[in-house]
């Protein structure tokens, strides 16, 4: 049986605004195991970041129990879950969330700075490697405003590879980027998935559903739809599909 990596027992996230209370998540329990590309859909506001934030340990659930790879994440001290959060969790962002001006290389070095027992010579050897597992190692110097949204895209996808992390979250990982580009990230995706990686994809993409194994649908705060993909579209075949565009 396969290892479950994530398990979310009734989450709850309220937010207080003023007088008010949003009740961003209420009551969200599911497992995730190793080795599964879920995407999680939803209408805007229905809670998918502030999930995602969950999961990645960057924001704390108001009640419920979350555990990371077998760990509790709330009997967590800050400092503790940050180390977790470095260790276990690669993210990508819509907006890439690069540092400007600063190399492919320097931006992937980045996670593993955390890690004193990472040598800097194989910090380096580590991003070159990851850059290159996304198709950018003919950009390695390349600074971040001299490259193309996909390209940014990669380089955030080899900085969240660079820790081998436990599971990947991306949030709208596709969002700003043309109808080709999207598919050439998606295929990214797939290859991941198939070396056995982790994903948890948000999305508010019907279409992308069809090509991760499992799908979660949210509204208001609760899980209102979780199934199986019983046939995963292949990315490099819609890819291909594509008209081409004026720049090949
Ligand atoms: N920091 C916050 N303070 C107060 N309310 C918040 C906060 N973050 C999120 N919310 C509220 O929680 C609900 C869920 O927000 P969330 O950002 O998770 O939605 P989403 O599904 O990611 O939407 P989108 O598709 O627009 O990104 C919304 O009603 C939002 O207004
Ligand atoms: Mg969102």
């Amino acid at each position: 049986m396969s290892k479950t990596v994530i398990e979310l027992q009734n989450i709850r996230r309220d937010f207080q605004v003023g007088d008010e209370t949003v009740h961003a998540l209420r009551g969200v329990s599911f497992s995730i195991t190793e080795g599964e590309f879920v995407t999680i859909m939803g209408t805007s506001g229905s809670g998918k970041s502030t999930l995602l934030n969950t999961l990645g340990c960057l924001d704390t659930p108001t009640s419920g129990e979350y555990l990371l790879d077998g760990i509790s994440v709330r009997t967590m001290s800050k400092p503790q879950r940050a180390i977790l959060r470095n260790r276990k969790i690669g993210f990508v962002f819509q907006n890439y969330n690069l540092l400007a001006k600063t190399t492919a290389v320097e931006n992937v070095e980045l996670p593993l700075m955390y890690n004193a027992s990472v040598s800097a010579a194989e910090r380096k050897q580590r991003a070159i490697q990851a850059l290159q597992a996304v198709g950018l190692g003919n950009r390695l110097e390349h600074k971040s405003n001299q490259m193309s949204g996909g390209q940014m895209q990669r380089v955030a996808i080899a900085r969240a590879l660079v820790n081998n992390p436990a599971v990947i979250l991306a949030d709208e990982a596709t969002g700003n980027l043309d109808t080709r580009t999207s598919f050439e990230i998606l295929v990214l995706f797939q290859k991941l998935h198939a070396e056995g990686r982790t994903i948890i994809f948000v999305t508010h993409n019907p279409e992308i559903a069809q090509y991760s194994s499992r799908n979660i649908r949210l509204r208001d705060g609760h899980v209102t739809e979780d199934t199986v993909n019983p046939k995963i579209l292949s990315a490099a075949e819609a890819l291909a599909a594509l008209p081409k565009s004026d720049e090949d």
